[in-house]
């Protein structure tokens, strides 16, 4: 059958879909030119806040025309919505178009349950927690289609043990469970013999790695390390940390390995301490702030990124300012900004004094308005500065120029006509704005 798959979500679920989409072909399934052509549409969703819900529930609404006009057709739902039982009792009852109906814990039975589907045409629900050991990754058999490609993201650990009172990841990715060290080298050798020169690890608390294991032998910076001995491999990312995590073993090997990115995306999520209290982040704003001292110590070219909550139940004036002030004194190079959107099941959920849409609103505009200014000039340090880039193509918003990331994951804008996608040039920069860096290529 031609699949075509769409995502919404985080980059773990933008990979969740190129893995499956790796599963469809080995199962001899065949890409479709785009969703007209498809025979088979799989909707991979996000749950996290309520916007992206509704953006994933609206598209499942509106390829109702695609099962009319072409009853043949297979629509399969699945990611983290789709994990939440009300809400995949929901989609059956009210989307009757849908076929196949599967949790984040069954994603990789989807080319079974297609296949089962089309032979039945009775609808197939999925969506139990269960910890089977059939997890997600890539299938080897087709990593020839990775050819030409130059970038690649592996999972490390799976589900999350956190539970912050707004977040709903634990619910529908499961407990915390790392891969066995041997099975991501191998997967990661395979993809850097296939052409991939970065690898970007995931993890929703990568610097937990290993903590399922029942012996001590393997943490992240063990796996970091052995990484970083993977011939033909050029760079190393790895997302998320938890701050609480981060320690200054684990900084001090990264400062040892010279494929690992200085680039460190710390979610601090709020600037008080009672908020962080009640989010059950773990730590203080008095700890990030000795974090960001001894990473910046130690890498003089560190980019820190970072996400931020604004409207969390409860937060007052005063808390909402001391956010601000400790925003401007992190100096971050960027800040991922977000409307506290309630998740029914979790502990914030329930708690008191939840925040006018109006005052969030009102509120974030005063925090990208301390922002923005900083990343401005957190940019226009790498003035001057020659920098190596990944190339990835051309630009978004201008296809006469080229564009890639430097190691700090900012993009670069540049013209020129011999640089191609998954080349590392090195780069003079020469322009700065708040989301972007400009640059010439050095004479080489
Ligand atoms: N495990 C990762 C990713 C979590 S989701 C991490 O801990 O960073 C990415 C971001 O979404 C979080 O960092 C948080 O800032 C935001 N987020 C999560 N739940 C949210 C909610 N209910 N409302 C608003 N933002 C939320
Ligand atoms: Fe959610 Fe916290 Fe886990 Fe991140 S660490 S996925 S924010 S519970
Ligand atoms: Fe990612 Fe959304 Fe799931 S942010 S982990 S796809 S809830």
């Amino acid at each position: 059958m031609r699949f075509y798959i769409h995502t919404f979500g985080c980059q773990m679920n933008e990979n969740d879909s190129k893995l499956l989409a790796e599963h469809l072909l080995s199962a001899g399934h065949t890409p479709a030119a785009d969703i007209d052509d498809a025979q088979l549409i799989v909707v991979n969703t996000c749950c996290v806040r309520e916007a992206a819900e509704n953006r994933a529930l609206g598209f499942i609404g509106s390829i109702k025309k695609h099962k009319q006009q072409r009853p043949e057709t297979i629509i399969a739902v699945c990611g983290c919505m789709a994990q939440r039982s009300e809400i995949a009792e929901k989609l059956a009852a009210r989307y009757r178009h849908v076929g196949v109906i599967i949790g984040t814990f069954a994603a990789a039975r989807l080319p079974r349950y297609i296949a089962e589907y089309a032979a039945t045409g009775r609808v197939i629900i999925d969506v139990e927690e269960r910890y089977t050991g059939e997890e997600l990754s890539h299938d080897t058999n087709v990593i020839d289609s990775y050819a030409g490609q130059f970038r690649a993201q592996v999972n490390i650990n799976y589900g999350c043990n956190n539970f912050c009172s707004y977040c709903i990841v634990p619910y529908v990715r499961g407990r915390e469970r790392s891969r066995q060290p041997q099975h991501i080298i191998d997967e990661i050798r395979t993809l850097a013999a296939a052409g991939v020169v970065e690898v970007q690890l995931l993890g929703q608390n990568v610097n937990s790695y290993g903590n399922d294991f029942t012996d001590d032998s393997w943490d992240f910076a063990a796996l970091l390390t052995a990484v970083n001995d993977i011939d033909g491999l050029r760079r190393i990312r790895y997302m998320t940390s938890h701050p609480r995590d981060f320690d200054r073993r684990l900084a001090e090997t990264i400062a040892g390995l010279d494929k690992v990115c200085h680039h460190f995306h710390l979610p601090l999520q709020s600037g008080s301490d009672r908020l962080l209290k009640l989010m059950n982040r773990g730590y203080s704003c008095d700890y990030y702030h000795k974090l960001l001292c001894m990473i910046r110590e130690l890498f003089t070219d560190a980019t820190i990124t970072t996400d931020l909550i604004v409207g969390f139940p409860g937060e007052s004036d005063e808390d909402h300012a001391q956010t601000l002030d400790f925003v401007a004194e992190c100096q971050f190079d960027a800040a991922y900004t977000f409307l506290y959107s309630k998740r029914s099941g979790t502990p914030a959920a329930a708690m008191s004094g939840h925040i006018s849409a109006e005052l969030k609103k009102k509120r974030m505009q005063q925090l990208t308005a301390v922002q923005e200014p900083i990343s401005l000039r957190k940019n226009q340090q790498h003035l001057g500065r020659v920098e190596t880039v990944l190339v990835e193509g051309a630009s978004k918003n201008d296809p006469q120029m080229l564009s890639g990331r430097n190691d700090g994951n900012k993009t670069v804008i540049f013209a020129a006509a011999d640089a191609r996608a998954g080349e590392l040039r090195q780069l003079r920069i020469t322009g700065a704005k708040t989301w972007n860096l400009y640059g010439e290529l050095t004479k080489s």
